[in-house]
């Protein structure tokens, strides 16, 4: 039977694909670095290996008899050549014969973001992959400014009147339980985004429509944001990161609407208003 190694399992996508992955006929392993929190997520019926990116000690028992390897890299790793050439090779050691990455729309075209080197890295191994480029999560608005929208009321952040089309991980996690169980996935790549481009006015009145409480946008200066979140206590490199990709929206260069995930799945993505509707309870 096929044997699938899921990482980031207790994250927005890992822990979507193993739900998934659950009715198809494989061997469904979650690799992870702490049991209890996995307990929590998962529940008590997955079967759970230790893993940890940076410990070597945890690789060959994750990977012995692994067929498929869903790979997510953890948002703070950005020294590829650290932090994951030398897990990848134990991957291509262990026998690992096709790996689904989650990458990021547009890697193709920056050499320097991570997404993009771990894709060359995985290539020059030559090991058979499917390369995952996803636009921005709505699932961000779920836990990064989960508690902005619930305690304030706002959706605080510096994209301006710019356009996103947004994709519910969700329909992320469907492609990439596509790509690891039917054929014709390998040496491909797919760049995922939702059926709409949205300003973050629009997402508020979402917001505000289906939560029945007013949410309002407000947009920050740049230097205003990135106080504002050093106050929350986040760390300046997620800052700056987050300051970057809604910099890129307030350019007008995240609202490229592709239609690959409508061919892939069969039926159009879901939308942001399903959304919320969906995950009203995390802002009430
Ligand atoms: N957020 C977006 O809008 C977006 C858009 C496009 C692409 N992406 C890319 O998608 C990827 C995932 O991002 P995300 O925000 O959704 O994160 P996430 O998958 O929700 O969280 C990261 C996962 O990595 C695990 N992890 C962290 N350090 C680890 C380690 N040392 N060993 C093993 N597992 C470890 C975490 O496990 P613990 O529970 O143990 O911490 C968690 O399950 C990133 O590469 C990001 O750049 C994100």
């Amino acid at each position: 039977m096929l044997k699938i190694l899921v990482t980031g399992a207790t994250g927005n996508i890992g822990c979507e694909v193993i739900r998934l992955l659950l009715s198809h006929d494989c061997h469904v392993c979650a690799a992870l670095r702490n049991p209890d929190k996995a307990q929590q997520i998962l529940g008590s019926n997955i079967h759970c290996v230790w893993f940890d990116f940076i410990n070597p000690d945890t690789w060959a028992s994750a990977f012995e008899g692994v067929n498929k390897l869903f790979l997510v890299r953890p948002p703070a790793f950005a020294n590829v050549k650290r932090q994951f050439a030398p897990v990848l090779n134990a991957a291509k050691l262990a026998g690992v014969e096709h790996i689904v990455f989650v990458s990021i729309l547009g890697a193709e075209h920056n050499r320097f973001l991570p997404h993009s080197q771990i894709e060359r890295y995985i290539n020059q191994l030559g090991i058979k992959a499917t390369f995952l480029r996803p636009s921005f999560f709505m699932q961000n608005l779920n836990t990064i400014h989960r508690e902005d929208i619930k305690v304030r009321g706002e959706l605080l952040l510096p994209s301006g009147n710019g356009k996103t089309s947004f994709i519910d991980v969700r329909d992320l996690a469907a492609v990439a339980v596509r790509a690891l169980v039917e054929d014709g996935h390998l040496g491909k790549a797919y760049a995922l985004t939702g059926r709409e481009a949205l300003t973050y006015y629009e997402v508020a009145e979402i917001f505000t429509e289906v939560l029945g409480k007013p949410i309002r946008y407000t947009h920050p200066s740049l230097l205003k944001f990135i106080w504002q979140m050093r106050d929350r206590g986040l760390s300046l490199d997620f800052i700056l990161v987050m300051a970057a990709i809604y910099t890129t929206a307030r350019l007008g260069l995240a609202g490229g609407i592709i239609p690959d995930v409508e061919q892939l799945l069969g039926r159009p993505p879901l939308t942001m208003r399903q959304y919320v509707e969906d995950y009203r309870k995390f802002w009430l």
